[in-house]
């Protein structure tokens, strides 16, 4: 980055860019053009498309923002957490490092809790998301299904107010109700037992020994806490399972994000708890088992 280091003079969008995606190229960044391009998008306060048609030149005080924010990049911080802002299910939800950036995979289990309740769009499904985060699952279904009522559970009382946050900005605040408390504990508090239609989660699933191998994005920036799955990976899954049968109605069903290779064991799992029948496992866009899903024995409600 020369011209704000060197004085201040206002600069040229596309030298900028090249200049930018250059030196993220040279660190070994994945996508460097468009992350140099979401980077100069957010510097300027523009969506990234304003870009292209952009013919004034980028102001100083914009330039030495996209600097800054570059000097982070190159140094592995997220992109999400640079701006401030990751679109999931087509809305663009606040995210801060106290939260997992969400993925686009996790779009699979809400396709999938909508295909499960596809006869109940408009009825009053009540539906539970457990370790919501930012409120993805949450807020995508709470925006999805007009009818339900949903409950959003996280240890992490930052990301509650973040999730809050967010469901306020989609105008689902008075349709989620946010709990704080340890996995499926606060649902049992609440005098849920037995109610919800739904039980979702994305809950953390890498295993413990193999932290510290993910990439720096995740590994030095995303919370432990958000990633850490125990000595398989299957801790939170075991949990679920084990709760399911007591907070699901009769026919209501349990949906539950896996890693990779770790599907067979969550699916013997389910097979393995009383009161649970697995359903078929559903895959993500490039094939691989994604979501398992059961439902709790009984006709539904
Ligand atoms: C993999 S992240 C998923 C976040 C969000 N649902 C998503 O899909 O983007 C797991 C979440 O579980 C939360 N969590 C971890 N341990 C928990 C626990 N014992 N009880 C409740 N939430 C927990 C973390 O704070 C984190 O927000």
């Amino acid at each position: 980055m020369r011209g704000e280091r060197e004085g201040g003079s206002a600069r040229d969008v596309a030298a900028l860019l090249r200049e930018a995606a250059e030196r993220l190229a040279a660190g070994g960044l994945p996508t460097p053009r468009l992350d140099a391009e979401c980077l100069l998008a957010a510097a300027l306060g523009c969506e990234r498309a304003a870009l292209y048609g952009r013919r004034e030149a980028v102001p100083p005080a914009a330039t030495a923002r996209f600097a800054a924010l570059l000097d982070r990049r190159a140094a592995r911080e997220p992109v999400a957490y640079l701006t401030g802002i990751r679109e999931f299910w087509s809305l663009p939800l606040k995210v801060t490092p106290a939260v997992l950036i969400p993925r686009p995979d996790t779009e699979i289990l809400v396709e999938a809790v909508l295909g499960l309740l596809a006869d109940r769009a408009r009825t009053p499904a009540t539906v539970a998301d457990v370790g919501t985060g930012c409120g993805a699952i949450a807020i995508a279904l709470a925006v999805a299904l007009p009818g339900a009522h949903l409950y959003a559970v996280d240890v992490s009382p930052e990301a509650l107010s973040l999730a809050a946050e967010n469901a306020h900005r989609f105008q689902v605040e008075k349709r989620i109700t946010f709990l704080q408390g340890d996995g499926t504990a606060p649902f049992f508090a609440t005098g849920l037992a037995g109610a919800l239609d739904v039980l979702a989660a994305n809950p953390p699933y890498i295993p413990t020994a193999e932290l510290a191998a993910l990439p720096p994005e995740v590994a030095r920036f995303e919370p432990r806490l958000a990633l850490d799955g125990g000595a398989d990976g299957l801790t939170f899954h075991r949990h679920l399972a084990a709760g399911a049968p007591r907070l699901l109605r009769p026919g209501g069903f349990l949906a539950v994000e896996v890693g990779a290779g770790q599907a067979g064991a969550v699916r013997a799992l389910l097979a393995g708890t009383p009161d649970l029948a697995p359903l078929p496992t559903v895959q993500d866009l490039a094939g691989r088992d994604r979501v398992c899903l059961a439902r709790r024995h009984g006709p539904a409600g």
